[in-house]
């Protein structure tokens, strides 16, 4: 079966990379974290699923072609074509958890029956390893619940009516948890106004 298969029957599918890949990422978070970004480059923090989880979207052109260029110049870029054939990058951000995080309720990201399977997908990968207290990723499909691991140079990529949730994570004093997501979506213009209302209500305003 092919991962495109696997993502279009079972909503989700993994994939692998080089991690060199992440270097320019990396180099783009401490930037971010320090304060010294270049003045092309511009982040707006949006809070996540609980107060101890920051959503750091970018917001220039440039800050987000760092993260399209992740995509392209790997195996990720197979990701554009699995959704829906030919989708783009709608949006990208840093995931940041400092602190404890409860658990969370199973949800999806594109929840709209406007949007429907196969034409929206999410891919997250971690930035740095994860090592315990991180947690990972509770998935369910149907009555299957698994877990998915974060692990360098793996990404899972997952469509917007994939049933997911963060697992209960605790971060030591002063390591901060960090996944790269990217969102990706179709080009159909069926679409587009329902999905770009999603990307817009995380965003920050
Ligand atoms: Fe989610």
């Amino acid at each position: 079966m092919t991962r495109a298969q696997h993502f279009k029957e079972h909503l989700y599918t993994e994939l692998s990379f080089k991690a060199r890949h992440l270097s320019p990422l990396r180099r783009l978070y401490r930037q971010m974290r320090g304060g010294c970004l270049g003045e092309r480059f511009t982040f707006e923090a949006s809070e996540g699923l609980h107060p101890n989880m920051t959503w750091h979207y970018a917001t220039s052109p440039a800050a987000l072609a760092k993260f399209h260029r992740c995509l392209s110049e790997s195996n990720l870029a197979e990701s554009l074509s699995i959704v829906d054939g030919d989708s783009r990058l709608l949006a990208a951000c840093f995931v940041i958890v400092e602190g404890d995080t409860p658990g969370q309720d199973f949800h999806v990201d594109y929840g709209q029956r406007e949007i429907p399977a196969g034409v929206t997908g999410t891919m997250l990968t971690p930035l740095m390893a994860f090592e315990a207290p991180f947690g990972h990723l509770d998935c369910r499909e149907g009555s299957r619940e698994f877990e998915y691991r974060y692990r360098i140079g793996e990404a899972i990529l997952f469509d917007g009516k994939f049933e997911h949730r963060p697992q209960v994570a605790g971060s030591p004093e002063r390591a901060a948890r960090v996944l790269v997501s990217w969102s990706i979506a179709t080009e159909d213009e069926r679409y587009r106004f329902a999905i770009q209302r999603v990307i817009d209500s995380q965003m920050p305003s």
